[in-house]
């Protein structure tokens, strides 16, 4: 049984190479494809021809190999790649969901998708109830007869709420409806698809690329579902075409080949600062911490060798506060002053006023998000005592 190996030995134990034996499989630069046999492309387009491509919005083999690979990791039976993270969260719901259905979510989650469940699907008369995906009575409770999914972030961008998901997962199944994981914080640390939940979302443009080179997307789940997704007719993938270039994925497959040991790196240096931001009385979050409230489920859900993650946040207070401390680290070199996560360079970035503007400013307080939250995506720093040091530095010029 492949999936009782860990997610690195089973992305280790693909053989994937190109025609001429090329260890990176070769790239298909290619929008349509030949058939020598008319009756072949009839069952491809029926959905029948194994090994048969149609046409690269569908399928394309660079993307087949990128999405194997992720299926490997996530231990699906299928996955498909998208040419950004939204695009794979928004095709992912809007494949589950029709006019008058309802979808319970974290109301902590990544700004855009907030934007998308709170202004832009009520268009459709779909009904979105926000709750504290940690109070799992109110999950239950937010449950209605017309519920079609569970929403939430494996670790939740920027308030780092762990996600019970054999919890979650129990309810959904319960009540009949999917449980959807956004797992772009967390890869090789959480497999969700293993620990119950239906579909498993990734932002591949944050650790899983981990060069900030480009956007990317994927969608992992079963046969069927993935089979739905492209389905001609009336698969939202397909008709909706957030299609990922073939030359992207490529360098994104390359890249997942390294994110055991990336992983590993980002989670120990986050530790590090996690711990020092701590013993300066600085507050601050990080679920590798014994103090942070969900420290013992994460423990029971992550696999052990990947730590607990490369993001950490921390609270200055003030926007202020936070403002000049950012400008003072990105001049010392600790890192850059910018949006995003995953990458092999320290980010930094005020969540309130950048990638949760979305969400409106009482709702971030609700939330527990302080104005003066930093949130950091931690490099892969060979020297994270010498990071320390400058950040340190910055601190005390406050
Ligand atoms: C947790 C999470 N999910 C999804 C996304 C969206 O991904 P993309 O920017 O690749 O569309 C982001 C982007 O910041 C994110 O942080």
């Amino acid at each position: 049984m492949a999936n009782k190996k860990d997610p690195a030995t089973r992305i280790q134990s693909l053989l994937q190479f190109g025609e001429y034996g090329d260890v990176n499989p070769s790239v298909t630069d290619s929008a349509t494809f030949t058939f020598m046999q008319a009756k072949t492309m009839l069952e491809t387009f029926k959905g029948e021809a194994e090994g048969c491509f149609l046409y690269s919005r569908h399928w394309n083999p660079s993307n087949k190999y990128l999405a194997d690979a992720l299926a490997a990791l996530e231990g699906t039976e299928a996955a498909w790649v998208t040419a950004s993270g939204m695009g794979a969260i928004t095709c992912a719901m809007l494949q589950l969901v029709n006019s008058g259905d309802h979808i319970v979510t974290s109301r902590t989650t990544y700004g855009g998708t907030y934007a998308f469940l709170k202004n832009y699907l009520p268009k459709f008369n779909i009904e979105v109830s926000f709750v504290d995906i940690s109070n799992l009575g109110a999950v239950e409770k937010a449950i209605q007869p017309n519920t079609k999914i569970i929403y939430t972030e494996s670790v939740t961008n920027p308030m780092l709420q762990v996600s019970d998901i054999p919890a979650l997962a129990k309810i959904a199944n319960k009540h009949n409806c999917k449980l959807l994981v956004d797992n772009t914080f967390t890869p090789m640390i959480l497999q969700p698809n293993e620990l119950g939940a239906h579909v498993t979302l990734y932002s591949l443009t944050k650790f899983v690329n981990g060069k900030n080179d480009c956007v990317a997307g994927a969608i992992c789940g079963t046969n069927d579902y993935i089979a739905s997704l492209i389905d001609v007719n009336d698969g939202t993938a397909m008709l909706l075409g957030p299609v990922l270039d073939p030359f992207r994925s490529s360098s994104i497959l390359k890249n997942l080949h390294t994110l055991h040991i990336r992983m590993r790196q980002h989670s120990e240096n986050a530790m590090f600062l996690a711990k020092k931001f701590k013993e300066a009385g600085i507050g601050v979050c990080y679920p590798g911490l014994s103090d942070h409230p969900d420290h013992d489920l994460m423990k029971k859900m992550m696999h052990p060798d990947f730590g607990f993650g490369g993001v950490l946040a921390i609270d200055m207070k003030t926007f202020d506060r936070a403002a000049t401390l950012m400008e003072k680290m990105e001049m010392e070199g600790v890192g850059y002053l910018a949006v995003s996560l995953g990458y092999f360079k320290t980010l930094f970035s005020n969540s309130g006023k950048s990638t949760s503007s979305e969400v409106p400013e009482d709702i971030q307080r609700e939330m527990g998000m302080s104005e003066g939250l930093i949130r950091f995506s931690v490099g892969l720093d060979h020297d994270i005592e010498n990071t320390w040091n400058l950040i340190q530095k910055c601190m005390n010029e406050l």
